[in-house]
Parts: C-alpha cells; sequence; structure tokens
C-alpha cells in the first residue's frame, strides 16, 4: 500500500507573458484545494513574479533548467544558487526537448541533477526513449542508462530526487501512453531505484506526455505513477487544476 502523495508540475516551457501568467496563476490560486502537491516551473525571467503570486500558497515554483557550474564565464546560464534565492523548490532537468537541441548528455544532465541538490532544490530528473527507440524494444535500456548516470552521480543522495517519465512519442503530440504502458516504465524505473536506495519506495516517480483532465485519472491510479509532468495542459488554469483533482 503506497502512501506516496501525488506532485503534479507544470512545465510552462517557452510560454508565457506578465499578462498571460498573472491570469494563470490567479486562477490556480483561486482553485481552492486538491490532494496533489502542485507546483509551476516558469521560464527563468518569470521567476520572480511567480515567486510573489504563489509565496503565500501551497503551489511551489521552480525553474526548467540550471547549469552544472557554481558559477564562472557560462555566458547565458543560470546556476542553482540563482534559483535558490528565488525560491525555486524544483528543477527539471534532462527534459527531452533539453537532451535533443542542446546535446546535453546522460552524464551532463545527472551533474545538474547534483548541482541542484547542491543547493537544496529537488531535481526533477526526465528520462525516455523515442518512438524509434520504443520500435527497436529499446525502451527498457535506454531509461535505465540514462537514470543510472544520475543514481551513480548523486550517490547517497539519489533518494532526494523526483523522477519523470516522459516517451518522447507522447510530448506533445496528444498520443498519451496507456496506463500500462507507463506503469510498466515506471515499475522498471523503481526496481532500479530500490537497488539503489533504501528510499526507493517514497520517491517520487511522475509521467509526462499528452496527459489532460480526461486520462489523468487513470494514469495517476497505477501503483508506481505518482504524479505528472504537463506540458501543455498546465497553460490552462482550468485544466491544470482538473489534472490535480484527478489525484486519489
Ligand atoms: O514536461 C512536460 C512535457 O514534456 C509533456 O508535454 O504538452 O505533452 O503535456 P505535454
Amino acid at each position: 500500500m503506497t502512501t506516496r502523495r501525488k506532485l503534479v508540475v507544470g512545465n510552462w516551457k517557452m510560454h508565457g507573458s506578465h499578462k498571460a501568467n498573472a491570469e494563470l496563476l490567479e486562477g490556480l490560486l483561486s482553485a481552492g484545494p486538491s490532494n496533489a502537491d502542485m507546483a509551476v516551473c516558469v521560464p527563468f525571467p518569470f521567476l520572480s513574479e511567480a515567486a510573489v503570486a504563489l509565496a503565500a500558497s501551497e503551489i511551489r515554483w521552480g525553474a526548467q533548467d540550471c547549469s552544472a557550474h557554481e558559477q564562472g564565464a557560462y555566458t547565458g546560464e543560470v546556476s542553482a544558487a540563482m534559483l535558490h534565492e528565488f525560491g525555486c523548490r524544483y528543477v527539471i532537468v534532462g527534459h527531452s526537448e533539453r537532451r535533443a537541441y542542446h546535446a546535453e548528455s546522460d552524464q551532463l544532465v545527472a551533474d545538474k541533477a547534483k548541482a541542484a541538490l547542491g543547493k537544496g532544490i529537488t531535481p526533477i530528473v526526465c528520462v525516455g526513449e523515442t518512438l524509434a527507440q520504443r520500435e527497436a524494444g529499446e525502451t527498457e535500456a535506454v531509461v535505465k542508462r540514462q537514470l543510472s548516470a544520475v543514481i551513480h552521480t548523486l550517490g547517497h543522495c539519489v533518494g532526494e530526487m523526483v523522477v519523470a517519465y516522459e516517451p518522447v512519442w507522447a510530448i506533445g503530440t496528444g498520443k498519451t501512453a496507456s496506463p500500462e504502458q507507463a506503469q510498466a516504465v515506471h515499475a522498471l524505473l523503481r526496481a532500479q531505484l530500490q537497488a539503489a536506495t533504501p528510499q526507493a519506495g517514497a520517491m517520487k516517480i511522475l509521467y509526462g506526455g499528452s496527459v489532460k483532465p480526461d486520462n489523468a485519472a487513470t494514469l495517476f491510479a497505477q501503483p508506481d505513477i505518482d504524479g505528472g509532468l504537463i506540458g501543455g495542459a498546465s497553460l490552462k488554469a482550468a485544466d491544470f487544476v482538473a489534472i490535480c483533482r484527478a489525484a486519489p
């Protein structure tokens, strides 16, 4: 019997404006309670307004990436220490869009997770296979390889991260993994974590990829799915709130 509380995190990606954010955050704040912990990961320039808007609420906020470096001549990078100054509770690392468009390696993702934890920020480490990899029967090998780098780099701190399984073929496509497909991979990831830390049973493994109000409940009902990492549907307050409310 699991006692893990669900966590639902909105990944706004590169969306937002002062006006749109104000409306969206107000919509979340006025929605009332849900069974899930809620968070939004916003673009860097909007961290300050998210912090101001959400400070007195139960909703946490975070960023979508951070540097593996502490400081220095790294133009365009943002450090975990800076995110900490903005009150970030979470930072997404290793999203497939970063891996694909910025050539982020498994080791770089692991180093970013370590940098985040070093500043008390929970990394949400994304793993997931492409459609070609799934069709080639490589799903297990791919996600295990991605998670393995993080496990080895974090060492005894591994239990402090959140993992997000995001099959690349389900992101922004409207093609959600079936609850059974997602659960199968989550169970693999849980087993891998169990071999690494006694805290594995308490760790959250989120599912991401076309989660919507109408499919969230069946996904969240799976024993190893501990919530969601939500892209498109996190940009509409009503949809994001409905997904959070789908948590049992
Ligand atoms: O990180 C969330 C994500 O990549 C899923 O996006 O739009 O399919 O919910 P979406």
